[in-house]
């Protein structure tokens, strides 16, 4: 992604410390945050200073990466086993982690040269992968087409292009005129705070609505088909994603907009046969009782939004049935949701 003029991925690593796009103080500003160990970097997955499937991996195969290269000579093993039960504890949901550390962890079994490595061989992928979902994806999208989208699932959550934004970001390099309207996507609103951003900075058209302002949208025939992102994608092709995106696929069936999955096949557990296995994040409450923004002086701040004395439940992700799917557009092609058809990817 170009910022201020200048080309960045959402997440890298330099000789042994990763760097990442904060992206808790977007759109506010523009910040770098150096992980210098293993430990930071899972701090930063865990906090969302880094966030979205694909920056998730790559942060966590580099995490990975950065245990080998602290991993003393005494307890090496013990040391870098211990090491991946703590990436992998960061954000449960996310399957390129568990991508992202296998592959790294392995690599590392040769030599710590080769899971630096490899973990700068899975985020080189993941870029790949946004760029040839973007390809498969941008047919899709017809010149004057209004897109919803849920969350955030751009160059931030997939350390370039993106998944859910990939197909829009080149059917707008083709020249085809389109509009976004962009999901807020509470409590964290990626959708209002980095997806808004992210098109803003591309000079898309888009306009933020409410969440619950779905149904209203899709019936009065002011969408043309919605794409999301995904968190993890069971082999029969239910899918996990940001809490709120069930919702969407319910109603888009209801009005016959076609639902589409963008997602890498990083992404699909082939493991998970259904959605009832994929594990859900449940994050603080926190998040529901407070919100960051920036007052009139351009200061940061933490308010709180409801009532005190009140408990909260945050579930981070909700699983879509693949029977509300149109199809999964991956770095492969676009499939339908069936067990043949996702199996068929491999
Ligand atoms: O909790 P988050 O912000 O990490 O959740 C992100 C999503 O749900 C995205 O839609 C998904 O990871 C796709 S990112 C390319």
């Amino acid at each position: 992604m170009h910022v201020n003029g200048k080309q960045y991925r959402a997440v890298w690593m330099e000789n042994s410390s990763v760097f990442m796009v904060e992206q808790n103080i977007l759109p506010f500003d523009f910040q770098i945050f150096e992980a210098k160990t293993y430990r930071d970097t899972c701090m930063a997955i865990i906090t969302m200073i880094t966030r979205g499937a694909g920056s998730i991996g790559a942060s966590a195969g580099f995490a990975m990466s950065q245990a080998f290269l602290e991993a003393p000579k005494d307890g090496f093993d013990n040391f870098v086993v211990q090491a991946k039960n703590e990436i992998e504890a960061t954000r449960p949901t996310a399957q390129n982690l568990f991508y992202a550390t296998n592959r790294v962890f392995l690599a590392g079994k040769v030599s710590i040269e080769n899971a630096v490595k490899e973990a700068h061989t899975i985020a080189d992928e993941c870029v790949n992968d946004g760029r040839m979902i973007g390809e498969f994806g941008k047919i899709l999208i017809k010149n004057g087409a209004n897109v919803q989208t849920h969350c955030n699932a751009g160059w931030l959550g997939l350390v370039e292009y993106g998944s859910a934004l990939a197909p829009i970001y080149l059917a707008n390099l083709e020249g085809k005129k389109i509009h976004v309207w962009v999901d807020e996507t509470r409590p964290r609103s990626q959708g209002a705070r980095l997806t808004a951003w992210e098109l803003h900075n591309e000079n898309i058209d888009h306009t933020i609505v409410p969440d619950n302002a779905g149904a209203f949208l899709m019936q009065k025939g002011k969408v043309d088909i919605m794409i999301v992102g995904a968190d993890r994608i069971a082999a029969n092709g239910d899918t996990a994603n940001k809490i709120g995106t069930l919702e969407k696929a319910i109603v888009a069936k209801h009005f016959g907009v076609p639902f589409y999955v963008a997602a890498p096949t990083s992404t699909i557990d082939m493991n998970c046969e259904t959605g009832d296995n994929i594990p859900i994040e449940e994050r603080s409450p926190d998040e529901l009782f407070f919100q960051k923004g920036m007052d009139e002086l351009g200061n940061i701040k933490n308010v709180r939004l409801s009532s005190p004395g009140s408990q909260a439940f945050n579930p981070a992700f909700d699983v879509t049935p693949a029977s509300l799917i149109t199809g999964i557009i991956t770095e492969k092609g676009i499939v339908k949701p069936t067990v043949e058809e996702v199996a068929s990817l491999f």
